[in-house]
Order: structure tokens, then sequence, then C-alpha cells
């Protein structure tokens, strides 16, 4: 749903949405790719950590990171920022969003967050996607994956 946010909110972008899980999408035709991830032992989880370990080494592509959390995104978007500067992209933005736990035992136990993210994060979130519109717009890189 946040991804989906991301592509219906975002101006003079055209997106298009890919499943990690299905493999390598070819990143010569676009300009700007995405990468996203629900925080996983406040880092990321191993197939994802897997997937980005895997991915071919690019010049200067412009890239963003973003993450979903729980309750503590901890170094999630660090780590997949970090795994996609190895690969030599150029990183234009970040965020995390606080959205309900998913995790059961944590839910039964702990803390749900049934009613988050919080309005005031639904607009750092919306103002995230505006600045990438305009980071978008000010160059020629309106191709987007993620
Ligand atoms: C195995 C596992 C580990 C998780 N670890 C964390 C964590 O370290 N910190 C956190 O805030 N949320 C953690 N979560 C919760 C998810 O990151 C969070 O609920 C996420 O936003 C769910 O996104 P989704 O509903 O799109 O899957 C974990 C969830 C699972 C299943």
């Amino acid at each position: 749903m946040a991804c989906q946010r991301i592509k219906d909110k975002a101006k003079g972008i055209s997106f298009d949405l890919f499943n990690m899980r299905d493999g390598y999408p070819d990143l010569n035709d676009y300009d700007i790719v995405g990468f996203a991830t629900y925080a996983c032992g406040v880092k990321v989880a191993q197939y994802v950590f897997d997937y980005m370990t895997g991915l071919e080494a690019v010049q200067d592509k412009l890239v963003f990171v973003f993450t979903t959390y729980g309750k503590d995104n901890g170094s999630s978007c660090m780590v997949l920022a970090r795994l996609v500067l190895r690969k030599g992209f150029k990183m234009i933005g970040e965020h995390a969003l606080h959205t309900p736990e998913n995790y059961p035992p944590v839910i039964r136990l702990e803390h749900g967050y049934e009613h988050y993210p919080t309005k005031k994060q639904v607009k750092a979130f919306d103002d995230f996607i505006d600045d990438l519109s305009k980071k978008a717009m000010l160059g020629i890189h309106q191709k987007t994956i993620m």
C-alpha cells in the first residue's frame, strides 16, 4: 500500500512497481530506482539483504530507499542505503514510515499500532513523495521503478 501511494502521489514520474521476489528487472530502462522493504530485526530481512547483494553494479544511477516499521525502524533504511551505495547508486532520498505491526507474537504480547501511521506521519510521508517528484522534475529523470 505504501509503495502504491508513492506511485499514485508522485507527480511527473512514470512509475513501475516490481516485486523483488520476481527476480531482477533491467534497470537500464529506468532513470531512478527505489528500493523498499519492511524493518526486520531493526535491519532488513536476510532475503532482502541477499537480493541487494546480488544486484548488478551501476554508475551513478539515482536511487531512493524506503522502509516501513512496526515500532522501531532501527538501521533498516541505513542498511538498505549502504547496500545500494556499494553498488554505485547515487542517493536522492530516504524515508521510513510507521505502519501497524505485522508480527503476530509481538502483536499478542506487546503492541499493534493498529492506528498508525498518524496524520503527522502520513504528512511527512507525502512530503517525502513531493520531494521525490521535485527532484525527478528538475532533471529528465522521469522513468522510475520501485
Ligand atoms: C520477522 C519480523 C521482524 C520484524 N522486525 C521489526 C523491527 O525490528 N522493527 C520494527 O519496527 N518492526 C519490525 N517488524 C514489523 C514490520 O517491519 C512492520 O510491521 C512493517 O511495517 C510491516 O509491513 P507490511 O505490513 O507491509 O508487511 C518485523 C516484522 C517481522 C515479520
